[in-house]
């Protein structure tokens, strides 16, 4: 099977970006990190990044036909997209947000998603931990299914 793992805008500056809130490990270890997880559960990954929100929205629609799963960090764009949030309603594939951080114990405009209505679950607070706990879960839940 095969997983979209999209990262949304700033998430290219990782190591560098407040690395008191995001740690040091820049995007490329983390998507190498990705796809050893993949190797492990037998799942191929796709690791993209944007900083624009109508390529994340094409690529998600894309996903529908080529992709079994998405793993999305929205970055900002979690808490204003309502076009990411209907991409991922017309995608039809199960999908499992992720934040390095843990957005509830911030600023209140992080508090709400956009993605965490349309998602089956929601992984915030444990770093770049979390996008492997993401790939457990979507391993998962397409064996199931
Ligand atoms: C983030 C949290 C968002 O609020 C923020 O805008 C980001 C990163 C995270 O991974 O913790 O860009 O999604």
């Amino acid at each position: 099977a095969s997983i979209l793992v999209l990262n949304g805008p700033n998430l290219n500056m990782l190591g560098v970006r407040e690395p008191q809130i995001y740690g040091s490990m820049t995007l490329d270890e983390l998507e190498a990190a990705c796809h050893e997880r993949a190797d492990t559960l037998g799942l191929t990954v796709d690791f993209r990044q944007s900083n624009h929100e109508g390529e994340l929205v094409s690529w998600i629609q894309q996903a529908r036909t080529e992709n079994d799963g998405i793993v999305i960090n929205a970055g900002a764009y979690t808490h204003t997209s309502v076009a990411i949030m209907d991409s991922l309603i017309l995608s039809d594939l199960p999908v499992i947000e992720v934040h390095l951080s843990n957005i509830f114990k911030r600023e209140p405009v992080r508090h709400h998603s956009y993605i965490s209505p349309v998602a089956r679950g929601m992984i915030c607070g444990f770093g770049p931990h979390g996008y492997l706990l993401a790939l457990d879960a979507i391993a998962n839940i397409i064996d199931r299914d």
